[in-house]
């Protein structure tokens, strides 16, 4: 074992029903061996895409890595992963002891997760692969050891059927590249036990994340849901020849894509509201959510909403004044700019005109 702690988060910042019933008692207790603070030793089950991004970074917040994937070539292609992401990694900061050398491929998910502190589960998206592998991983892994599903969009209560330990299976959904992006959304299933959503929750914070633990299971979670509605309008676009697919990546990368890297819709358009805020925001523009700009069908504007909307703008702005948010917006969107090296070339054109 490496001695070696992981460090504190290098990265910036910081309801439905589920379908399936509980076959049995719920909830069963999901004691954790260590606490979130403690974990040493991660184990990633299924290492492609998302599976490889998740080894690279816990490996550079400094935690000792086994992983196992069934396909003849994955321990090449997981190195190979891990070693073009390196340099980024190192850009944003190393872990203290950090080293792609602590990653451990082995030969069967049984002693992958045999001595892991925490387990990621990244199989494909196949209901009936992921319960059985979720079934697997339990009955392997050491008691009360978290096992955390990176579904992008299976509710636990449907993949966590076949488990006898379900009280310790959580969601925890990442965003490709799991080592650049810090979102991780974390929600139990119907048999989950809650302190077992707890655990995980904090130990991704631990481990650099920036974690939203959902109260409830919806399919696709929080984000998904949101990228399934722009993609699909963007889908809708493209059948109907009303934009190429250019257009519409560049209406979002040159447009409120900039905005939203430094602040979520929600706020984005309490600011078009100007001094109104999003009050204002709701009054001019609340009637037009029916006008036939999207084929998905809008929610009845009522009281309700609309007072959830405008309070849920006013919390999210915790005391900041509307000229304080633009201000941070603003500076928000040139770091964006400046990073993504767009700044220097606007500097040019403009002076070339
Ligand atoms: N790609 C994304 O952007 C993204 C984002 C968030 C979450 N996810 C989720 O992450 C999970 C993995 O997706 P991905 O994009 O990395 O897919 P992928 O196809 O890149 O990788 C899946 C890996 O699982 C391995 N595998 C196949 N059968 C297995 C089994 N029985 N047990 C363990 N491993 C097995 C494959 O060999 C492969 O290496 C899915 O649940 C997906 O929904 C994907």
């Amino acid at each position: 074992m490496n001695p070696a702690q992981p460090s504190p988060p290098a990265h910036p910042a910081q309801a439905a029903k589920s379908v399936q019933p509980a076959p049995s008692a719920p909830a069963p207790s999901a004691p954790a061996p260590c606490a979130p603070e403690d974990v040493r030793r991660v184990a990633c089950v299924g290492a492609g895409v998302i599976g490889g991004g998740w080894v690279a970074h816990f490996l550079a917040r400094g935690y000792d890595v086994t992983a196992w994937d069934p396909a003849a070539d994955a321990e090449q292609k997981l190195r190979r992963l891990v070693a073009a992401a390196w340099p980024a990694l190192e850009q944003i900061g190393l872990a203290e002891g950090a080293s792609p050398d602590r990653l451990t491929v082995t030969a069967t998910l049984e002693e992958a997760v045999s001595d892991a502190q925490f387990v990621q589960e990244s199989a494909p998206e196949k209901l009936e692969l992921k319960r059985d592998l979720l079934a697997r991983l339990d009955a392997a892994a050491p008691e009360g050891v978290v096992i955390a599903s990176s579904t992008s969009g299976y509710p636990m209560s449907e993949m966590q059927t076949l488990a006898a330990g379900a009280g310790r299976l959580v969601v925890g959904h990442p965003f490709n590249p799991p080592y650049l992006i810090p979102l991780v959304e974390v929600v139990g299933g119907e048999r989950t036990a809650p302190s077992a959503v707890g655990w995980a929750s904090r130990f991704y914070e631990v481990a650099g994340k920036s974690v939203i633990t959902m109260e409830r299971e919806v399919p696709g979670f929080i984000a998904n849901r949101l990228q399934e509605a722009l993609w699909r309008e963007a889908l809708h676009m493209v059948a109907n020849g009303e934009a190429t697919v250019a257009e519409i990546d560049a209406s979002i990368t040159e447009g409120p894509g900039l905005r939203w890297a430094c602040m979520g819709p929600m706020l984005t358009f309490a600011l078009a509201g100007g001094e109104g805020g999003m009050a204002h925001m709701l009054d001019h523009f609340g009637p037009s959510l029916k006008a036939p700009w999207t084929r998905l069908e809008a929610p009845e504007l009522d009281r309700e909403l609309y007072d959830a909307v405008v309070r849920g703008c006013e919390e999210a702005a915790a005391g900041r004044t509307i000229a304080e948010l633009v201000a941070e917006r603003d500076r928000g969107v040139i770091d964006v700019l400046r990073a993504t090296g767009r700044l220097a070339d606007r500097r040019t054109e403009g002076a070339a005109k």
